[in-house]
């Protein structure tokens, strides 16, 4: 069966643009997260309080957080990787956080500079003192699935990471296909693989780029195995600065068409959401590459 309702986890402002070439200024950025509120969207992941060296695309977050106007109804999560990225985030009032780590060792030390152990200790204090503050902590779990330097990822070693931050604190782990290598065997022996070691499949999100074009079927797959809350970018740009050969995150309008189809409600409004990304299409004067929104609006 599939769920009656799923959740996105809108991330483009965030994952969309964190791999833009040229840095997208703050007003555009503002319209985007409100037009995509519009559109229906109540969880979207707003930016990153990273170093501002290490992705100077994100380096205005004071700003944009400044310049937020919330919803109500509607959650801004952003990126925190360590105890300066939380002071930061506590400082601009945000109120979902959501830490990021890798299940392989050379993604640790090119993402985080960290090795794969050193990570949790930097993620520790982080989770502990924001639950302390009443913050909701996502954990992030990168290279799911294949790695652009070690190959394929034994699921075993992403549950032992997973868990990890589970035992932190992290109210969800999102599993990510940070290169989009998985097929949607890989996403069923993964997720069989938490619930076997105890993890409720309600505890799980799924995170796909769509490099070889199978996030669709990935997240399907994910779906029919309990999974609610899936990630996604309006009209699927994406891709991290850090991984090698990583393209756009599964476009939410693709998953937006295909969740109608099936009957599964979302809240979103296609129509909305499409032509705010034919709209940040224009604005960065390329195509999108999602199929939908060029069926729509190409
Ligand atoms: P580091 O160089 O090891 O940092 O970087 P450090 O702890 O040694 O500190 C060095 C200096 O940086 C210090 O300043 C700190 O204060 C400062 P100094 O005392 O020398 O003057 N600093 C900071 N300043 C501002 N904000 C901060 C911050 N932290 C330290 N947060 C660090 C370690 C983690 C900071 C760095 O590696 C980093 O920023 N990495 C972020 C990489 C990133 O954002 N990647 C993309 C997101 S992950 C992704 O896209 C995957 C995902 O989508 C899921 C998927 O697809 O699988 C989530
Ligand atoms: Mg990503």
């Amino acid at each position: 069966g599939l769920p009656e309702s799923v959740t996105i986890w809108e991330v483009g402002p965030r994952d969309g643009l964190q791999n833009e070439q040229a840095v997208v200024p703050v007003e555009v950025k503002l319209e985007l997260i409100d037009r995509l509120a519009g559109a229906g969207l109540t969880t979207i992941e707003a930016t990153s309080f990273v170093h501002p060296r290490w992705v100077p695309q994100l380096a205005d977050a004071e700003a944009l957080l400044a310049g937020l106007t919330r919803r109500d109804g509607v959650r801004y999560p952003v990126l925190v990787p360590n105890e300066r990225g939380l002071d930061r985030a506590l400082a601009a009032g945000v109120t979902h956080i959501a830490i990021f780590a890798s299940a392989t060792e050379t993604f640790a030390r090119r993402n985080l500079n960290r090795s794969l152990d050193e990570q949790f200790a930097m993620f520790e204090p982080v989770v502990g003192r924001a639950v302390a503050e009443g913050l909701d902590v996502r954990g992030y779990v990168s290279m799911c699935f294949g790695d652009p330097w070690e190959g394929r990822v034994d699921p075993s070693a992403v549950v032992d990471v997973g868990r990890r931050l589970l035992d932190m604190g992290c109210s969800q782990l999102s599993l990510g296909d940070t290169i989009g290598v998985a097929t949607p065997g890989q996403v069923d022996a993964l997720i069989d693989a938490f619930t076997a070691a105890g993890t409720p499949v309600s505890a799980l999100a799924v995170h796909f780029h769509d490099t070889y074009g199978q996030a669709l079927a990935n997240t399907l797959a994910a779906l029919r195995r309990g999974v609610s809350t899936v990630d996604s970018s309006a009209g699927g740009l994406g891709g991290c600065p850090y991984a090698e050969s990583a393209t756009g995150n599964l476009a939410t309008e693709d998953l937006v068409w295909m969740l109608d189809g099936l009957g599964v409600s979302t809240g979103v409004d296609l129509d909305a959401l499409a032509t705010a990304s034919a709209w940040l299409a224009d604005t960065l004067g390329r195509p999108s590459p999602s199929r939908v929104v060029r069926a729509l609006r190409g």
